[in-house]
Parts: C-alpha cells; structure tokens; sequence
C-alpha cells in the first residue's frame, strides 16, 4: 500500500501544477479560485470530524492549498461528515468528491480510491475547482476490471510477439526475455489506472513453451511486472497451460482428480504467492482451438476449473476459465453442428458445480467478437455461477487498428442488454454480480500505444463503461477528446470536438455497413482476418458459414426448422429470435436464412440493403477522410500523419469490402441494384 501512497501523492503533485497553472493562467477572465485541493484518508480524520470542533490541520495525504490551514480542515470535516451521512460505505475503490469552502476535498478509505478520485479531477478539469458542490460518491460498478494482453514472450512464427496485436511488439516482452522497459511499463499503468483499470493478465491465452514457464522457473519475469503495476492498484494474472504439472512438473498426466496433480498445483501456486502475495490468479483456455484441457481425461469444465481454484482459494486467488470452447475441426457438410451453440452446450449444465473462486469468462457473442452477433445465452444461462463478460479492444474483426470504429456503442449496446426482457437483469449487472468485465488488450511498443491513435478512445472507454456502464458512449468519447487534446490556445477545441464526433460516433455501424451484411459475421480473410472475402470460411472446419446460395443467404438457427440455437435463450428472445418477423434486421442473417427478396422491417430487400449500405459505408469513409483534413492545424502533426495515413487504407479496403460483397452477391442472385450502379 505504501507504494500505492506514493503513487497517488506524486499524482496529485503534478494535478496541482496543472490546475493550479491553469487556474493563474487567466484568473480573472475565467473567474477560478486557485486549485485547493485535498485529499484524505477516512482513517487519517480525527474520529469527530464534526466541523464545529476546534479544526486542527487534517491528516491528509497531500493538500496543495493555497488557501487556510482552517479552510482545509473545514472542508475536509465537511466531507468526512456528509458521506458518514450518506451511510454508504466508499469500499476500497470507491471515494467521495466536493468542494467547500474553496477547497476541493477528495476522501476515500483505502489508497486505491484516492488514486481512482484522483484521475476523476483530473477528468473534471477547471471544473473541479469551479463552484461549490455537495458530497458525490462514486464507486465501480465492477469489481474487476481486467485487460488480456495476448502477448507472446517468444515471437510467434504465425502470430508474431502479439495475437491479434495491431500496434507493434510487447510492452512486457520482445523476442523471448522480458523488455525491461521500466518507465513504458509504469507510464501503462498510470494509463490504466486513469481508465480504471485494476487487473492485467500479461501473457497470451494460448500458452505456448516458454510462456508455460512465467509461472515457474520465468516467475521473476512475472514478480517484476507485478512490482512496475502494484503501484497504479492493479493486480497481475497469468495465463496458464492446463498441461503445466506434465509440461512443467513432469508429471505423466494432468488429469484434475489425480491427487499427484493437486499436490503439483497446490505447491506451484504457493510458490507464486510468496513471490507475489497479491497475484491476481490464472487464466485459462482450455479444450480450445488445440490447447489442451480436462476432455483428454474424460472429466468436465467443472472438473478442471475447480482444481485451479482449489490451488488459488488459500491466497483469494481466482481462476478466469474461459467459455470459448467449440469443435475448430468441424466437417462443413454437417448441417447440424453449430459453433454457436458450443459455449452453452458445453457450459450452462455445468451450473452450480464450480467453486466460489472460478470465474467462467464468456465472449459476449457465441461465435468470435464479430461486428454484430447476438448476446451470448451463456450468459442467462447460469445463475448458480460467477461470470464475466469479455470484449475484444483490439480490433481483430473490425478494422485491426488500421480503420476507425469507436466500439463503446457496440459494447454499451451488449452491456445493456436485458436477456429476461425488458424488466430483467441486463448484462451489466450479470457481470456486475459474478467476475467483472475482461478485454483483450489493443496496446503495443507503438508510439500511439494502439497504432491509430484513435483507437486510444476505445482502451479508454472499456475502462470507464467497467467503472459504470449507464456512461453514454458519446459522453465518454468527450471525456477521452478532452483529455487526449488537451485545450491550447491556437486550437479551436469546438471544432476538434466536433469533428471527432463526427468522425468516431458512428464509426462501428459504418465499419457494420460496408463489411458483413444483417449479423452474417466472418467474411473475412482466412487466418489473419482482416479485408473481404466472403467465401474465405465457408467450407473449412472452423463452423462459421453464411450459406449463400442463389435463392438466399444466411443461417437457420431456429428451433422449427435449424439447429435451435434460438432454444438456449430464454423468453422473451427465444420467440423473438424464432419468428422471422419479429427478429432484429441487424441479426436477421445470424438467425434465419433468407430469400433475398426477402422484406426487412426497414422497409428494403435483403439484396437491396446489402447494396444500399455497402455504398453507404464507403461514403461515410469517404466523409471522415474530408473531415479530419480539416484538423490538419489543429492535432500534432504526427498524430495527424498517422491517422491520415490510416484512413488513406480504410478507404481502399472499405471500397474493396463493397465491391466484392456487392459484386458476389450480385452474381448469386442475379437481381441488379434498384439504383443501376455499377456491381461489377
Ligand atoms: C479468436 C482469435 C484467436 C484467439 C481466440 C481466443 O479465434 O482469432 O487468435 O486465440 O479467438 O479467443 O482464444
């Protein structure tokens, strides 16, 4: 804790000069008071903090003030008053803010919060110290706010130092050591932690030979990673290989009712934790995509995660056991295998039978973070178990970080989401209740950090729809402009503002027009999945088909007709998702295979739309590009540079996306565009 003290006093000296500098900038004419601020420990309070006892100088952690010792201790009292009044405890997160007296009074009951109220005044700015405000508590919704980095230690020989990594190498690692870079790491922190993020597991889910080893003989590279991010109040996960007691400890099986291996995983992970006592826990990715996992010993998921948790239980550890488990090796001519309903098949018997400490990690959609899916059912389906919802930041089915497509509407959309109907529980508070929300990281070496530089603005707002996912997508992208640009004369910040919004707001339902059509998902490039080609999976193993023939396209996934996928969700959305006229247009292709005559709700053919938004998307890309040209004078140049360099490439592939789904659907089906443009 002492460490995270530091921390926060460092960070409030470099607030002070900031805001105190800005408010002498121009007193008069913006009319600021200077920049008194203080922030304390509940417990540092003298135990009647009632203002009318003789206030003597707070115990606080730090106060910049300007203004009395008294003024101080007044406002501080105020404070502590108030939010004992409130009788809601702040947690160890959470803190209170206001202002009184001219002082600007954060209080919090553990460290963390002081850091987290910290970065809030720093998000509020001159605001923070503009008038007089009652008490605001504010607290995480999640308690866990975790980012995955797929950051391989050795370089790939497919998949490079990152998986699905579109900024650069590793922060942590570069070709099989660690990086060493001290002050990148601390400045990721400090970035995260102004996020609000509190978790990071540092290596990739698929474990490969060496990265089995970070939680053995390679444990120092972990123990110093966890020394560079304990200072921001986050805590450090790795992921592990089911395998590691064979791989690692020579064992002749993994098998997780064999007591050899509990013994095995019981002294490994006590040795972790003399290292590191507050490690966060392991991560796993088990019976998928090839890394090994209970299925070899004819025992379940349950079986498996229990036995990691077993280990971790003794320290508070917990074990993220991901969902994402299906059959890659799937014969395209069997209709009745469907990737979509692995997760659930495989998971939702199972409830009721994991330990306290198992976290079941489930992607928000059944298939892979495409650009639109349904809500993975999954996540109604388990009641008796903790579970947490993950996102992709990085943008491995949406653009890689070369094309903009801000995701926070896509992710506040899923968020909100009521599976029981509209008066139920949403996602949020599923999550909320069970594991927290989890990310792939989109972070690298890159000088950006995420390769496009405005692809920052999606890091950012998972963090903050973690912290509180009502915050509108709109409102947070204001608070990431606001901080990224900061205010300087020569710029006009409205016109930035603007512009951004412009640009970023609507960005994923452009990247939605000009890609895969209605919910279809997975036209892409096979292996690296970035750019078109609609048939690249339609007849390989991995069960991700759209079915297009020359009558109609998409996939039958109802209980009357299809693989009753539609059946693992419960009402209302098991009947609205069955009937074709009640389905969503976005998801109509996800669930139904249709005739592309077919009238959507819009009030367009399925053809006819399919053309429609294609030429629509480019011309939205098309706009971006004019717009940001009008920021030329008003971003750094080399951001500017960046960014115009990357929208040069999503145009080009934007207009490849139209022209070759247009044109392929064109020739299946044989109905030219409404319009008489060209389909080639
Ligand atoms: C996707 C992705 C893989 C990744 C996998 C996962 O399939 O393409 O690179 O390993 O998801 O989430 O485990």
């Amino acid at each position: 804790e002492g460490t995270l003290v530091d921390t926060v006093q460092a960070e409030v000296e470099r607030a002070a000069d900031r805001y105190g500098g800005t408010a002498r900038r121009n007193p008069t004419e913006a009319g600021l008071p200077p920049a008194d601020l203080v922030l304390a420990l509940t417990d540092a309070l003298p135990p009647d903090s009632s203002p009318a006892t003789e206030p003597g100088p707070p115990e606080t952690l730090t106060a910049t003030a300007t203004a009395t010792t008294t003024a101080v201790a007044t406002a501080t009292a105020q404070l502590a008053t108030a939010t004992a009044q409130l009788g809601e405890s702040l947690g160890v997160e959470g803190f209170a803010l206001a202002r009184h007296a001219g002082v600007t009074v954060v209080l919090a009951d553990a460290p963390a919060g002081l850091l987290y109220g910290l970065f809030e005044l720093v998000r509020l700015g001159e605001a923070a110290f503009g008038p007089t405000h009652p008490v605001r508590v504010h607290r995480p919704v999640m308690a866990r706010r975790m980012l995955d980095h797929w950051d391989n230690v050795d370089v790939h020989p497919v998949m490079g130092q990152v998986e699905r990594g579109y900024a650069g190498g590793s922060i942590f690692w570069h070709d099989g050591r660690p990086r060493g870079d001290v002050a990148r790491v601390t400045a990721y922190a400090r970035l995260l932690a102004a996020c609000g993020i509190n978790a990071v597991s540092v290596n990739n889910v698929n474990v490969h030979a060496t990265e089995a080893r970070l939680l053995t003989e390679r444990l120092d590279d972990v123990v110093d990673l966890a020394d560079l991010l304990r200072p921001y109040a986050i805590r450090v996960h790795l992921a592990v290989t089911f395998a590691a007691p064979m791989v690692l400890g020579g064992l002749p099986t993994a098998d997780p009712l064999d007591q050899a291996v509990r013994d095995w995983w019981a002294e490994t992970t006590a040795r972790v934790y003399a290292r590191i006592p507050d490690f966060g826990g392991y991560l796993v990715k088990a019976d998928s995509e090839g890394q090994p996992g209970p299925f070899s010993y004819g025992r379940d998921h349950a079986d498996g995660a229990n036995l990691l948790a077993e280990a971790l239980a003794p320290y508070g550890g917990v074990v993220h056991w991901r969902a994402f488990v299906y059959n890659h090796r799937q014969d395209w001519r069997d209709r009745s295998t469907d990737r979509a309903r692995a997760a659930y098949d495989h998971f939702a018997p199972l409830d009721g039978r994991f330990r306290d400490n198992v976290i079941v990690q489930v992607k928000h959609g059944p298939i892979d973070f495409q650009t639109r899916e349904p809500v993975s059912p999954v996540i109604a389906a388990m009641p008796g178990t903790r579970l947490a919802v993950e996102f992709q930041v990085t943008q491995e089915y949406t653009g890689q970080q070369k094309h903009v497509c801000y995701l926070a509407p896509w992710w506040s959309e899923i968020l909100r989401f009521a599976p029981w109907g509209d008066d139920g529980r949403t996602v949020a508070d599923v999550a909320a209740d069970g594991g927290g929300l989890v990310a792939v990281s989109n972070v690298g070496d890159d000088e950006f950090w995420t390769g496009h530089p405005l692809a920052q603005a999606n890091l950012y707002a998972f963090g903050r729809l973690c912290w509180n996912p009502r915050l509108r997508p709109q409102e947070v992208l204001d608070e990431w402009i606001d901080l990224t640009f900061a205010p300087d004369a020569r710029v006009d910040p409205e016109l930035l503002r603007r512009t951004l919004h412009e640009i970023m707001d609507d960005s994923w339902r452009t990247y939605e027009r000009y890609t895969a059509p209605l919910g279809v998902g997975f036209m892409v490039r096979p292996g690296h999945h970035y750019g078109p080609d609609v048939d690249g999976y339609e007849y390989t193993p991995w069960g991700t088909y759209h079915f297009a023939d020359r009558d109609g396209v998409g996939v039958d996934r109802t209980r009357a007709t299809g693989t009753g996928f539609t059946g693992q969700y419960p009402p209302p959305w098991s009947e609205q998702y069955e009937s074709i006229d009640t389905c969503p247009d976005e998801l109509l292709l996800f669930f139904h295979h249709v005739p592309y005559g077919h009238l959507l709700h819009c009030g367009s053919t399925v053809i006819q739309h399919i053309y429609d938004t294609h030429f629509e998307g480019v011309r939205e890309v098309e706009a971006m590009c004019r717009r940001w040209e009008w920021l030329a004078r008003l971003v750094d140049p080399a951001v500017h540079a960046r960014v115009t360099e990357r929208l040069a490439e999503q145009v080009r592939c934007a207009r490849e996306w139209c022209d070759q789904v247009n044109a392929y659907f064109h020739r299946k089906s044989g109905i030219p565009d409404a319009h008489g443009r060209a389909l080639h």
